[in-house]
């Protein structure tokens, strides 16, 4: 029972700390981006010749840079990148989620996804 509350209060706080005002790209998100996708995803990851049309997700100007095409500001419901980072979206002729399985500690959880879609939701700011 007591489990069970403290969960329930757990659960509600991250709810809560992923308010839309206060996710900023640069404190919230980008140490996101940069340890799940940036190790490949960035110029000099070494792997650059393997991502066609090079999408960097390592830098603050990466990840505006996208908002108009797969970040939909005010609606993470329409933003390609929510689904990516869902997984629910595969890449290339090996057909892969982002990120690849071999790398799946690397994997945003719900609650990151949340803060990301929160971001997103207040207009996906430069913050
Ligand atoms: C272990 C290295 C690795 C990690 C980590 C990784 N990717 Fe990828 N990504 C790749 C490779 C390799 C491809 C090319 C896949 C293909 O075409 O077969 C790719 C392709 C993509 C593509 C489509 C091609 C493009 O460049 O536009 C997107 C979008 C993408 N990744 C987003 C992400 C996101 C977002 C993350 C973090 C959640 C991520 N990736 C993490 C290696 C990685």
């Amino acid at each position: 029972m007591i489990g069970k509350v403290t969960v329930a209060v757990i659960a509600g706080f991250a709810a809560l700390s992923a308010s839309a005002e206060d996710v900023s790209l640069e404190k919230d998100l980008m140490p996101l981006f940069q340890r799940s996708c940036g190790t490949c995803h960035a110029p000099d990851s070494g792997i650059r010749g393997a991502i066609k049309g090079g999408a960097f997700f390592n830098t603050k100007k990466d990840i505006l840079g996208k908002v108009g095409g797969p970040i939909v500001a005010g609606k993470p419901e329409e933003s390609g990148l929510i689904k990516v980072l869902k997984q629910e979206v595969k890449f290339g002729k090996r057909n892969i989620v982002m990120p690849p399985a071999k790398a799946d500690e690397a994997k945003f959880s719900a609650e990151e996804i949340a803060k990301v879609a929160a971001w997103i939701k207040a207009g996906a700011k430069d913050n």
